[in-house]
C-alpha cells in the first residue's frame, strides 16, 4: 500500500490524484510506503537482475502495471583507489552517467512514464537543464507518448539537447533561466492536460530512491559514512536519502549515512539556507555556473533537500567554477571517469571539505556522480588543452614525442 503525503501536514492524498503540491497548506508531497507489508529478503533481491526495477517491491506500482523500462539503473560504484591515496578518506563513485541516456534522471523517468501511463496520460512535460529532457524524452519514446520538453534557449549542453530532438520530443527553448522554465510548464501542464515529471512529481523521486538501494547492495548491506551530492532542483539528494531511510526502517541496514550536498558557487542557495540555518531558501534571480545541469536559482524541493541534510547530521557546501573542472580532470587523469561538470562538483565538494575539516581521514565516502562527460563536450574544448595538428612526416611527430 502506498500513497501521498504533505511533508508540512502531513495531509494525505489518494495515488490516482494527480497533484504535486498539499490544496491545504501547498506543501511538497512524498511516496509513503507502507513497508510493514513488503516481504523479500536480500538472496531473493540478489537473485534478480541489477537495476532500479530489482527492488520492485519497494516501488510503487500497481502489480499489473506495464512497467516502461530502458534497464536504467545497475551502475558502477567504483572504488576510486587513487584519488583514495591522494585525498586520504575511502572514496567510491556511483557512475551515473553509465544509465542508458548518460545521466540518473533515467531512474526517475521509468518510473514517472510507468506512472503517466497507469494515469492514462496523454502527453509528458518537463522544463529541464538538459538531462531530464534527454531521459523524458527517450522513456516517451518507448512509451509511445508525446513529450513536450522547456529548456533555457542557449544554455542547454550540446550532447543533452540533441538527445532530446533525437528522440523525437518536441523541443521548446525559453528567452529565460530554468526557473522560469519551470513555472511556465507547470501553468501549462495543468491547462493542457500533459503530465508533469520535473522533480516536483513524487513519484519520479521513488526511481530516484534506488540509487541509495543499489550502494548498500553495492556496499555488501552496509551504509558507507557518507554520501555527496551535486545539488540543483534538490530532487536528487532527497530521494537518495528516502531510499537509505526505507531499507533502514526496513532493516536492511542499522546505519544511516551523512547526507553532503554540493552547489555552484553562484547557485548555491541552498548552501546558503543551511549554513544559516534557516528552513526556506531566498532565490536566487540569477544563477550563473558552467555546471549548466545545476544553474537553478529557485530550486523547488529545497525543503526536501534541507530536511535530507539535517536530519542526516550532514552538511551543505559550494564550489567555484575553476574547482569544479579541477575536479572534474582530476576524475578522468586520475580514474578514468569521464564526468560532465555538474557531476565533478561532488568530487570538488570532498576535496573542500577535506581542506576545511567536515570531512574525517578514512572516511568512507561515496559521490555520486550524475552525468557522463559527453553530455557537454564544448567545455572540453573550451577549458583544456588543444589537441595538437601536424604535418604527416616522422620529423614532425617525434619532436612531439620526444618533447
Ligand atoms: C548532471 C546533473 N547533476 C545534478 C543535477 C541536480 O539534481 P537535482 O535537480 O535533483 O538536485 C542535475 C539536474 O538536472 C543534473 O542533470
Ligand atoms: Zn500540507
Amino acid at each position: 500500500m502506498y500513497e501521498l503525503r504533505c511533508i508540512e501536514c502531513r495531509e494525505r492524498y489518494a495515488p490516482e490524484e494527480i497533484i504535486f503540491t498539499c490544496k491545504k497548506c501547498n506543501g511538497l508531497l512524498e511516496v509513503w510506503m507502507n513497508l510493514s507489508e513488503i516481504e523479500v529478503k536480500r538472496e531473493e533481491l540478489e537473485k534478480r537482475m541489477f537495476g532500479v526495477w530489482r527492488y520492485r517491491e519497494f516501488l510503487p506500482v500497481g502489480k499489473k502495471t506495464k512497467i516502461i523500462t530502458l534497464q536504467e539503473g545497475g551502475t558502477p560504484l567504483y572504488k576510486a583507489e587513487n584519488l583514495s591515496k591522494e585525498l586520504g578518506v575511502e572514496l567510491y563513485i556511483k557512475n551515473e552517467g553509465a544509465n542508458p541516456t548518460g545521466s540518473f534522471k533515467d531512474r526517475g523517468m521509468t518510473l514517472g512514464v510507468t506512472k503517466a501511463i497507469e494515469l492514462k496520460a496523454k502527453a509528458v512535460g518537463c522544463a529541464s537543464t538538459g538531462n531530464t529532457s534527454a531521459s523524458l524524452a527517450a522513456y516517451a519514446a518507448k512509451a509511445g507518448i508525446k513529450c513536450f520538453v522547456l529548456l533555457p534557449a542557449g544554455k542547454i549542453a550540446l550532447g543533452k539537447l540533441a538527445q532530446a530532438i533525437l528522440h523525437g520530443a518536441v523541443v521548446i527553448g525559453i528567452r529565460g533561466n530554468f526557473d522560469v522554465a519551470l513555472k511556465l510548464i507547470r501553468e501549462a501542464s495543468q491547462k493542457f492536460n500533459i503530465y508533469l515529471l520535473n522533480s516536483i512529481n513524487p513519484w519520479r523521486l521513488e526511481g530516484q530512491k534506488t540509487e541509495a538501494y543499489e550502494i548498500i547492495d553495492q556496499l555488501v548491506f552496509e551504509a558507507p559514512d557518507r554520501v555527496v551530492v551535486p545539488v540543483g532542483n534538490c530532487g536528487n539528494i532527497s530521494a537518495i536519502w528516502k531510499g537509505f531511510k526505507e531499507f533502514y526502517e526496513y532493516g536492511f541496514i542499522n546505519e544511516l549515512p551523512i547526507m553532503t550536498g554540493i552547489q555552484a558557487e553562484k547557485a548555491s542557495p541552498v548552501v546558503k539556507a543551511f549554513k544559516e540555518g534557516k528552513d526556506k531558501i531566498s532565490p536566487i534571480e540569477k544563477p550563473e555556473t558552467i555546471a549548466t545541469a545545476i544553474r537553478i536559482g529557485k530550486p523547488v524541493n529545497a525543503p526536501k533537500a534541507l530536511r535530507a541534510i539535517r536530519e542526516s547530521r550532514g552538511y551543505a557546501e559550494s564550489c567555484t567554477d575553476e574547482e569544479i573542472i579541477e575536479a572534474q580532470k582530476l576524475l578522468a587523469r586520475k580514474e578514468g571517469i569521464g564526468v560532465e561538470p555538474a557531476s565533478a562538483t561532488s568530487i570538488a565538494g570532498v576535496i573542500k571539505l577535506i581542506d576545511e575539516g567536515i570531512i574525517d581521514k578514512g572516511e568512507r565516502v561515496v559521490c555520486i556522480t550524475t552525468g557522463h562527460a559527453l553530455k557537454d563536450p564544448e567545455i572540453v574544448f573550451s577549458r583544456y588543452e588543444k589537441p595538437i595538428e601536424i604535418e604527416p612526416d616522422i620529423e614532425a611527430l617525434s619532436s612531439i614525442i620526444t618533447k
